[in-house]
């Protein structure tokens, strides 16, 4: 029998508002992959399989090579089953759980002895931004700060926080959005007065979390460094956030580069909440599915 590791990874949702490429937080939504060592091949079921089918486990066999590469070792041939429930290219992390995945079963498996730091390192390395990849690895509600280090690599200083205890309503369009082209419509250049807007309203956010003020939440979710640009995307997204907050949410953001939208809210607003946001998406020509969620504390593990 081949020797083989199952390896859960959360959603992610990175930005929450102000926090442009350095908060993220973990949500209780992961998916499975399944590795066998000495054996080949890639499947995937589940959401977005098709999809993930046609990717063929790319980014996760780069993860699996990468952590063998960093201890100098060839990576042996393993086979990868994928039961996803995470929907993808929808700003919730897909793509960082596939990476994390990669490396932690690379780590468990080849006894490699990788440390949180350096899998974080090749993680945020290999996504490109460590603001998924951080909480889909740690868990918890993550900030990253990164910096050039000396050797002209990267260097990451980060913390895990304990996330909100609140409930996450995820509206996801149905559409998907890369990445890439998110990211193309951003200016290089942003203006003083919108760095100070975001500056304080990030503080404001990881003093909400951790003062648990969530009536800070509604202006601590507020940003100016990437959603207005990405509102021309999205259509409906002003809107849906205002519906998301007139419908009682505590705040509400685009979810990572999008398309979706995450609002944080007490329980007891949840359906309202769900049901303005969907109806706010529809208003613009766009189908969305509701997901219903909580922060999680708990980021990749392992089960033998
Ligand atoms: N922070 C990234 C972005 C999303 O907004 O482009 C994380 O992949």
């Amino acid at each position: 029998m081949s020797k083989g590791v199952r390896v859960l990874v959360p959603a992610t949702t990175a930005n929450l508002g102000p926090g442009f490429d350095c908060l993220g937080m973990a949500l209780d939504l992961y998916n499975t992959f399944q590795f066998e060592l000495g054996l080949k091949g890639f499947s995937a079921a589940g959401e977005g399989e098709e999809a993930l089918r046609k990717e063929g486990g790319r980014l996760i066999y780069r993860a699996w090579e990468a952590a063998y590469g960093f201890r100098g070792l060839a990576a042996p041939p393993v086979k990868i089953s994928l039961e996803s429930r995470i929907p993808v290219g929808r700003g919730l992390g897909s793509s960082a759980t596939a990476v994390v995945a990669g490396l932690v079963a690379a780590n468990h498996l080849g006894r490699l002895e990788l440390g949180a730091y350096e899998l974080l390192l090749l993680a945020a390395e290999i996504e490109g931004h460590p603001d998924n990849a951080a909480p889909a690895l740690m868990g918890g509600l993550v900030l990253t700060a990164s910096e050039e280090s000396q050797s002209g690599g990267q260097a990451l200083t980060y913390v895990v926080l304990e996330p909100p205890q609140l409930t996450a309503v995820l509206a996801v369009p149905a559409f998907e959005l890369s990445t890439a082209k998110a990211r193309s419509v951003l200016p290089e250049h942003v203006s003083h007065r919108d760095a100070v807007f975001n500056v304080g309203r990030v503080a404001l956010f990881v003093a909400a979390c951790t003062c648990r003020r969530w009536d800070l939440l509604r202006r601590a979710m507020e940003d100016r460094l990437h959603q207005p640009m990405r509102a021309t995307l999205i259509p409906g997204l002003t809107e849906v956030l205002e519906a998301a907050k007139g419908a009682g949410a505590l705040g509400a953001a685009l979810s990572g580069a999008g398309p979706s939208v995450i609002a944080l809210t007490a329980e007891e607003q949840a359906a309202a909440v769900s049901e303005a946001m969907a109806k706010a998406f529809l208003g613009h020509g766009i189908d969305c599915s509701i997901i219903k969620t909580t922060p999680a504390v708990r980021g990749a593990y392992v089960v033998d």
